[in-house]
């Protein structure tokens, strides 16, 4: 498998010359294909009028013609116009898609899918001698502060990869690994927002709890925890040394510490990482 021979430490590529003339098709217009068409525009090498949408409804087309992108309701006419197809619908979507547009499809094509639980192997099944890569975004990538993570097929080149990380440098982090670490990703990174969203609100009650107005706590939650992460982002430091910055011996920050570890945080959150990753792993085996 390719996949081991890779240098996962890479880090990001140019876009390829050629990138600003790519034809790119979304098949399903949903929250994601929409953060990943942010994002790729926002980059500003691709023209919005080299992107086209596909979705049953005109429910999700509004905000995509906003941005100057094209919409149909034929996932043949997004096959036809694009070399790079994104199949952005829900995973039990996935084949019947696959089945409808796979006589339309030529080895111009590559196709990237971010439907969880569906592998490397069951798209390279239905899309036999084609390059397929499996992408892994999170939600925040509509606010271009994503962590995406994507695996290549077994025939999708080194350059394929370069090239969707190019395209989606705008949407947040993009790492490359093998399709082992997608489930873990998900269960860390995907669901991780939502742990995340508990932690917030848990500190906003806090913050309630000794008289700060709720709205006003859950507003400093929010930036506590931006800040807190650019920090971990920006300065390259272990959280753990970061942690020990901000506590003064005897101080409060060790004090409120002391009562998270007692209250088993640290191994309440791992678990919640293993059992959402464990959760996708059995999703993928449906
Ligand atoms: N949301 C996340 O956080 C997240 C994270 C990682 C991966 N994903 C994956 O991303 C994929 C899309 O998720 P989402 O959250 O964007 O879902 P979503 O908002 O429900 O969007 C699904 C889209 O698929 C369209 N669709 C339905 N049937 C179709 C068909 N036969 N042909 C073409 N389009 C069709 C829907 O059309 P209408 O507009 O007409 O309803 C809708 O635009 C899923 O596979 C999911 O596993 C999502």
């Amino acid at each position: 498998m390719h996949g081991t021979q890779n240098d996962y430490t890479k880090s990001p590529c140019k876009m390829e010359p050629g990138v600003q003339d790519m034809k790119i098709g979304f098949i399903g217009a949903g929250n994601m294909a929409f953060g990943l068409a942010q994002g790729i525009l926002r980059a500003g090498e691709v023209k919005p009028e080299n992107v086209i949408v596909s979705a049953p409804s005109s429910n999700n087309f509004g905000r995509f013609q906003d941005m100057g992108v094209a919409v149909t309701h034929s996932n043949m006419e997004v096959v036809t116009a694009s070399q790079l197809v994104f199949l952005a619908v829900k995973p039990h979507l996935i084949r019947t898609v696959l089945n409808e547009i796979v006589q339309h499809v030529t080895h111009k094509h590559t196709f990237v899918s971010v439907a969880a639980g569906v592998t490397l192997e069951t798209l390279e099944n239905l899309l036999p001698g084609l390059p397929v890569l499996r992408l892994m975004p999170n939600l925040p990538c509509v606010v271009q502060e994503g962590a995406l993570l994507f695996s290549r097929g077994s025939l999708a080149r080194p350059e394929e990869g370069t090239l969707l990380r190019g395209l989606l440098s705008s949407c947040g982090l993009v790492e490359e690994g093998p399709e082992s670490w997608i489930d873990a990703h998900t269960g860390m990174s995907g669901s991780g927002v939502a742990f995340v969203y508990l932690f917030a609100e848990a500190l906003a009650e806090g913050g309630v709890k000794m008289g700060i107005p709720s709205v006003i706590a859950h507003r400093i939650a929010a930036q506590t925890i931006l800040g807190a992460g650019r920090m971990l982002r920006e300065y390259g430091k272990h959280p753990a040394q970061l942690r020990a910055e901000v506590c003064t011996p005897g101080g409060t920050t060790i004090f409120g510490l002391h009562e998270l570890e007692r209250g088993g945080l640290r191994a309440a959150t791992m678990g919640a990482v293993e059992a959402a990753t464990e959760r996708a792993r059995d999703l993928s085996r449906k």
